[in-house]
């Protein structure tokens, strides 16, 4: 069955000028983009966002570097959509995410790691809602 994820692209991609070559890789690897737009998150827009993270010592520099710059959020559709774009991003910290993954390839450090994706179903559900 076809499932549904949110990806973004975060500040430290755009600036690099990385979106078209994140998105094509998105494409590539058999996503469908249902919507997606371009947007500069508010500091409430993203410590809601963030809020499962709320307390941890990266909570207060990731809101940040998510309001450093313009994101773009990406409603994904795919067999298997939330687990394959988590493979296809690699692991949160660029230096052990594997070779060939959006995080390994335009990502600098673990907090400016050029994308995000959902981790669970509940969570795509609530983040694309919180976008789309
Ligand atoms: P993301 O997938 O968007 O989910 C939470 C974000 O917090 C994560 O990507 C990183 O950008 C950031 N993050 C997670 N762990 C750390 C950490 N240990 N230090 C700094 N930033 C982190």
């Amino acid at each position: 069955m076809k499932e549904q994820t949110l990806a973004l692209i975060k500040p430290d991609a755009i600036s690099k000028r990385f979106q078209g070559l994140i998105i094509h890789d998105i494409l590539d690897a058999g996503f469908e983009i249902k919507a997606m737009k371009m947007l500069h998150l508010s500091q409430d827009q993203a410590k809601a966002f963030y809020e499962v993270h709320k307390g941890k010592d990266f909570y207060e520099p990731l809101v940040a570097f998510m309001t450093s710059g313009s994101i773009i959020a990406l409603h994904l559709e795919k067999e298997n959509a939330i687990m394959d774009y988590r493979t296809l991003m690699g692991k949160t910290d660029p230096e052990v995410a594997a070779s060939g993954t959006l995080r390994h390839k335009y990502a600098e450090t673990t907090r400016r790691n050029a994308v995000h994706g959902s981790d669970s179903p509940e969570n795509a559900k609530k983040e694309i809602a919180f976008f789309f």
